[in-house]
């Protein structure tokens, strides 16, 4: 564009963080465990060992985190509830107490002027409810999920209007049921469809929940969104391309937004006796419950190639990558994942592609109509304190930035954009890959096992995204 239109006066610059990759406090004034919390403690599931019992103490320091955001000038802040602090067993009785702490943190936000942006789950599913009914396997979540929403709604309802329903619903469950890397560790794409189904079912009936009780509201479901490249323009790549953008994105956006699966992925799924069982009134639910806006949270672009009926066969699809797991991936007759010889990689070998944001709201514009929301973007990277103290991550800068410049690009296209959550505010746990990769604008001074003294120390990145926010993202 020759001219650029600005942000939005109200654009929600914010950040974002995740109940378990921050709160600690796993077993403190009446939570339950979370699967997290037992899954963590299985040797070799994490980096180290590494895991969220102490994670970076915002249940203990959560105002002088929130005074950093205030100094930061944040505008909307991002987080997430733990299910088991607000029911310990899932369901049943309400635990005052987990309430309390999130009405402290979301009036402390009030205070500063910080929009606050409530995810309604981020993985961190009652162990209750898995030990008894297998939590996202079983239709009886839906109804238990429901009640938890509710509850969420009825009380914070009035000082909250931006919600996000499930986190990366797509990665979480790929990683649940098809790599098992996440729990409950299964390896299984029968399982792993349906389950999916089931927390579609559950994010549609608790968005039409929500509808009722928090009507000037908007929710919507944040979606880990990377969007397909044809490896070249052979017939075959961009076939395989279709199929992958069919099957790995298509396959959950438009059931969030239309209420329906895409047609030829369906045809495909029940050829190999792979498609979710769906029941009388399923459809009749999904479309009852579509969603306000997208949140979408955007890491990378994936290439796709030509995949033969003998190719390569590996559990991932559309995932975000795990540093040792960027192998190529794929599903046999259809595509397989490739590297993008245009593009720069991360530490963690995950490419670096600005304008794939861009390609990626534009395309959300063009099939679904709906305002976005970036809920996450950020850089994983092993920073450095220095010893005056000091971390001078101009890298992350560079990614934000470049990042920035397509969303505003993308805005001029005509994409509604509401907000850009980075992610993370402060260093946070990485599911996997413990405290070394860190994404915050703040540094939290703590290794793998050692939390040390939990100091927060903000890094050069941090004052340029204040600066970017003073003038509204005129200077960046
Ligand atoms: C997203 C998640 O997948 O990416 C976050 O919603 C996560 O919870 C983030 O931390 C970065 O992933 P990773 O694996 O680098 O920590």
């Amino acid at each position: 564009h020759e001219q650029l239109k600005p942000f939005p006066a109200h654009f929600l610059w914010g950040a974002a963080s995740a109940a378990y990759q921050i709160e600690g406090a796993w077993n403190e004034d009446g939570k339950g465990p979370s699967v997290w919390d037992v899954f963590t403690k299985i040797p070799g599931k994490t980096f180290k060992g590494s895991n969220g019992e102490v994670a970076v103490d915002h249940y203990h320091r959560y105002k002088e985190d929130v005074a950093l955001m205030a100094q930061m000038g944040l505008k909307a802040y991002r987080f997430s509830v733990s299910w088991p602090r607000i029911f310990p067993q899932g369901r049943g009785e309400v635990n005052e107490a987990g309430l309390q702490f999130y009405e402290r943190l979301i009036d402390e936000l009030l205070a500063f002027g910080i929009e606050p942006i409530l995810t309604l789950y981020h993985w961190d599913v009652p162990q209750a409810l898995m030990d008894e009914y297998g939590a996202w396997e079983s239709r009886k979540i839906i109804e238990d999920f429901d009640n938890y929403c509710i509850t969420l709604y009825k009380r914070f309802g009035g000082k909250v209007k931006y919600w996000v329903s499930l986190n990366e619903q797509n990665y979480n469950t790929n990683h649940a049921f098809i790599t098992g890397m996440h729990p409950p560790g299964v390896q299984d794409r029968r399982r792993f469809f349906d389950a999916n189904h089931i927390a579609f079912l559950a994010n549609a009936k608790a968005i039409a929940s929500f509808r009722q009780y928090v009507p000037d509201g908007q929710i919507g479901p944040s979606f880990a969104y990377s969007p397909a490249y044809p490896a070249s323009s052979s017939p075959k790549d961009m076939l395989a391309f279709e199929n992958a953008e069919e099957l790995t994105n298509h396959w959950w956006l438009d059931v969030y937004c239309w209420g329906q699966y895409p047609e030829s992925a369906l045809t495909y799924l029940k050829e190999k006796g792979w498609a979710p069982i769906i029941e009388d009134g399923d459809y009749e639910l999904l479309a009852a419950g579509t969603p306000d806006f997208m949140g979408m949270n955007y890491y990378q672009s994936l290439t796709y190639e030509f995949n033969p009926v003998d190719g390569v066969e590996t559990g991932e699809m559309n995932t975000t990558g795990q540093k040792g797991s960027n192998a190529d991936t794929g599903i046999p007759g259809l595509y397989k994942t490739t590297a993008n010889p245009n593009l720069e990689t991360t530490n963690w070998d995950w490419a670096i592609d600005p304008t794939g944001l861009r390609i990626g709201l534009r395309r959300m514009m063009s099939r679904y109509g709906l305002p976005v929301m970036i809920t996450e973007n950020g850089l994983g990277e092993f920073d450095k304190l220095e010893a005056d103290g000091t971390i001078h991550d101009g890298y992350r800068i560079a990614y934000l930035r470049s990042h920035l410049e397509q969303c505003q690009q993308a805005i001029t296209d005509g994409v509604d954009l509401l907000g850009y959550c980075p992610w993370s505010f402060t260093d946070v746990l990485s599911w996997l890959n413990g405290y070394q990769k860190r994404y915050g604008f703040v540094y939290v001074d703590r290794d793998e096992t050692d939390p040390k003294e939990l100091k927060r120390i903000p890094k050069d990145s941090f004052y340029w995204y204040r600066d970017v926010i003073q003038s509204n993202g005129e200077e960046l």
